[in-house]
């Protein structure tokens, strides 16, 4: 099962989750968003990380799906004019371009708050698993909220004068926490009985992936072209950002990102032998990350 396909399933699910709504402008805002060709990273890591402890796709899918629109939702708003004042994201005009402040604000908020309704809809849905399933929800809401990702993008706004602990903290909350959350979400969802050190080896493979990934978007904000980006080049150089790049330099950057992947691959195949060997999508994911040129 190649992860192409399952960034279609999820498409299609997504599709599914999104029926109009009586605002047409509002349903145009969202959907022109969610699938304007995202790489559908977080909904991939929850689907494999739930198959690899033994979980089903179409369990993880609600779950999956919810992750994606609070991302595009955080998406929405970090392009704001009040935020990094960024015109382009994934590749066409962003949304408050394209339909104005006041429905780019709505979109969000209407992706939020639909995320919500499908995880509760799929807590409901199974006696059974329900438990499990609502402690899936909490750990993305938890991620999502003030004590994640809006925690650290608050941090974020003026970032001027950070140091590497600084900068760190800001990285683990506003990209780690909805990172580590589709990581640990799918161990929730599939784990019958829960292992405490099971649970932390997944927790630090999926910090270092998430501080993985944002000093990523730090070196491919410099070195790569707008067309290839699909969003500005030079977006953090123009808000006067702290990033990994401007503390460290390119070549440093680098060597950071892949040995962050490095490590954390190294405890899934330390941590794949104690519970099953079905880590390998998860690594292939984890290697996208690695940067080559
Ligand atoms: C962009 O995330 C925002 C960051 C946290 C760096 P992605 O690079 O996953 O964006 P999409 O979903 O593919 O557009
Ligand atoms: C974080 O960082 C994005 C969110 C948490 C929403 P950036 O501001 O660097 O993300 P991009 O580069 O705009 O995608
Ligand atoms: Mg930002
Ligand atoms: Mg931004
Ligand atoms: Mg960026």
């Amino acid at each position: 099962m190649n992860s192409e396909n399952l960034a279609d399933r999820i498409d299609h699910a997504l599709e599914l989750y999104l029926p109009g709504c009586e605002a047409p402008a509002l349903t145009n805002a969202m959907r022109y968003c969610l699938f304007a060709g995202g790489k559908r990273l977080r909904p991939r890591l929850l689907i494999a990380s739930c198959r690899m402890f033994g979980g089903d796709e179409q369990a993880a899918m609600p779950f999956a799906c919810a992750i994606e629109m609070i991302h595009t939702y955080s998406l929405i708003h970090d392009d704001l004019p009040a935020m990094d004042n960024d015109d382009f994201r994934r590749g066409k005009p962003s949304c408050h371009k394209q339909f104005g402040e006041a429905l780019a604000i709505l979109a969000g908020d209407a992706l939020l708050n639909r995320s919500f309704e499908v995880m509760a809809e799929a807590c409901a849905a199974s006696e059974e698993n329900a438990v499990r399933r609502a402690k899936a929800m909490a750990c993305v809401g938890k991620a999502a909220g003030a004590y994640g990702m809006v925690g650290g993008q608050a941090l974020d706004i003026n970032n001027a004068k950070l140091d590497e602990s600084g900068l760190a903290r800001i990285y683990d909350l506003k990209t780690g926490g909805l990172i580590r959350a589709a990581i640990v979400a799918g161990y929730l969802i599939a784990t019958v009985a829960s292992d405490m050190d099971i649970k932390d080896t997944i927790t630090q493979v999926a910090t270092k992936l998430g501080y993985a990934f944002q000093i990523r978007d730090d070196y491919l904000d410099v070195i790569k072209t707008t067309k290839e980006l699909g969003k500005p080049q030079g977006s953090d150089a123009k808000n006067s950002k702290t990033t990994y790049v401007t503390l460290f330099g390119l070549w440093q950057t680098k060597q950071t990102v892949n040995e962050l992947v490095a490590d954390a691959i190294r405890l899934l195949n330390i941590g794949a032998i104690g519970f099953n060997a079905q880590a390998a999508p998860l690594m292939d994911i984890a290697s996208e990350f690695i940067i080559s040129d």
